[in-house]
C-alpha cells in the first residue's frame, strides 16, 4: 500500500488536507495524526472491518481494546450507556486533554473496539489538527498509538513511518506532539474513580477536582506477576527498544556513581549508552550519552522520552542505564512507561 506523508500546520490545519483525510477515514482506511499525547492511528470506529485494519497493521493483540476519539462533548452519549456524574465532573475540568475515561459501553461500540469488555474509553483530544479531522469526518475515531505494538510510542511523523510506512493511507504530520505520553486511562464505572495507565492528567490533578482517586495496583512500581492490570494494554511488553534498558534507582549522586561503576564493568566492545538529565550530563565516565530533559522540569523528560529511546535504538547501542526520578505527579507516568521499557531489570542503590 502507498502512504500519503502530508505536512500539516498545528495551529491552522489546511483545510483541503484535512477533508481528504476525513474522506480516507469515512471510506475504512488507516491515517495517522498528531494528538497532543502521541501520534494516533485513526479509523472510522463504528466499522468493525475498519477497526480491524489497526489491528493488522500494528500487529496488534486482539484481546487489547481502542480508545475511541470524539471532538465535542456531546458525541459521547451515543457511545456510552450512561454518563456518571463524577464523569460530567471530569468532563468539565479535564476535557480537551489528555485523558481517557473508561465508561459502560452503548451497543453502538462494535465489540472489536472493546476487545469483549462491556466499557469502552473515549477521549476528546486537545490537538487543533485532531479536532479539525475528527469534526471533518464526522464519526467517532477509533485511534491507538501509531506503533508497530511493543515498541515506544511515535511523538513525532518520522516514527510514525518508521513502524508504519507501507501499511496505512496517510500520515499527517503536524510536528512533535507536546506531552510525550499517552493519555491517562480513567476508569470512572464506580463510586470511586481508577488510574488504570498514568499519564499527562496526573493523581494530584485528578484528586483536586474529584478527591480520592485509586490507582490500578498492577500499574505500581513494583512488579507482580499475579496481578493482571485492568487495561489490558498494560500487561504487554510495551516501550521497548531493542536495547536492554537498566534502571537505577536511589538518591541522585549514588545513582551516577553506580551507573558510572556498571558501565565501566561492561565489556569495551559493547555498545552501553546512558539517559542522562541536564543535571547529571556532566559527572559520567566517556560514554555515549543522551540527555532526556530537567529533572526540575519533568515535562520536559516526558516529551522526550519516546525519541529518546528510539534514538538509542538509531544508534546501535546494545544495553542503556537510565535514572529513575521520584514517582509523583507527572513522574508517576514517565517511571510507568521506563519500568516497562526495562522489563522492570531494576537496580536500587
Ligand atoms: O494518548 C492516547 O491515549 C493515545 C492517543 C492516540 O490518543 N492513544 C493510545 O491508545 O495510547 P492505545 O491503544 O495505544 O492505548 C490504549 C490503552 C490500552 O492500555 C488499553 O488496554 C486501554 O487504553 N483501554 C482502552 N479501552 C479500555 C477499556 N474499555 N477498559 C480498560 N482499558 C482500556
Ligand atoms: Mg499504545
Amino acid at each position: 500500500m502507498e502512504t500519503k506523508m502530508v505536512v500539516v500546520d498545528k495551529e491552522t490545519p489546511d483545510e483541503r488536507v484535512i477533508q481528504e483525510a476525513a474522506k480516507i477515514l469515512q471510506t475504512g482506511g488507516l491515517v495517522a495524526f498528531p494528538t497532543e499525547t502521541v501520534y494516533g492511528l485513526g479509523a472510522h470506529a463504528l466499522d468493525p472491518k475498519a477497526v480491524e485494519g489497526i489491528f493488522a497493521a500494528k500487529g496488534r493483540p486482539s484481546d487489547n481494546p481502542l480508545i475511541v476519539h470524539i471532538a465535542h462533548t456531546k458525541e459521547l452519549a451515543a457511545l456510552v450507556a450512561f454518563v456518571p456524574p463524577l464523569a460530567e465532573v471530569l468532563i468539565q475540568a479535564f476535557w480537551p486533554g489528555p485523558l481517557t475515561l473508561v465508561l459502560p459501553k452503548s451497543i453502538q461500540v462494535p465489540t472489536e473496539i472493546s476487545a469483549g469488555l462491556p466499557t469502552v474509553g473515549v477521549r476528546f483530544p486537545q490537538n487543533p489538527v485532531a479536532q479539525a479531522l475528527i469534526r471533518a469526518a464526522g464519526i467517532p475515531i477509533a485511534a491507538p498509538s501509531a506503533n508497530i505494538s511493543g515498541r515506544p510510542s511515535p511523538t513525532q511523523a518520522f516514527h510514525v513511518a518508521e513502524d508504519l510506512y507501507g501499511k496505512i493511507d496517510m500520515i499527517m504530520d503536524g510536528g512533535a506532539t507536546e506531552v510525550g505520553l499517552e493519555s491517562t486511562v480513567l476508569d470512572v464505572t464506580g463510586a470511586i474513580p481508577i488510574i488504570l495507565r498514568p499519564g499527562g492528567i496526573t493523581k494530584e490533578m485528578l484528586e483536586a477536582v474529584v478527591g480520592r482517586v485509586d490507582i490500578d495496583p498492577a500499574i505500581l512500581a513494583k512488579y507482580d506477576e499475579t496481578l493482571v492490570p485492568k487495561a489490558p494494554g498494560m500487561k504487554y511488553t510495551h516501550y521497548a527498544p531493542k536495547a536492554k534498558i537498566t534502571i537505577v534507582e536511589g538518591a541522585l549522586d549514588r545513582i551516577v556513581e553506580e551507573i558510572n561503576k556498571q558501565v565501566k564493568n561492561q565489556p569495551s566492545n559493547k555498545k552501553i549508552g546512558i539517559m542522562a538529565t541536564t543535571q547529571t550530563q556532566a559527572l559520567y565516565v566517556e560514554c555515549l550519552m543522551l540527555v532526556v530533559g530537567d529533572r526540575s522540569h519533568p515535562e520536559t523528560i516526558a516529551a522526550n522520552l519516546f525519541a529518546i529511546l528510539r534514538q538509542f535504538d538509531q544508534l546501535g547501542i546494545e544495553h542503556v542505564y537510565a535514572e529513575s526520578l521520584p514517582q509523583t505527579a507527572l513522574g508517576m507516568a514517565i517511571m510507568n512507561r521506563l519500568q516497562k521499557a526495562a522489563g522492570y531489570d531494576i537496580i536500587k542503590v
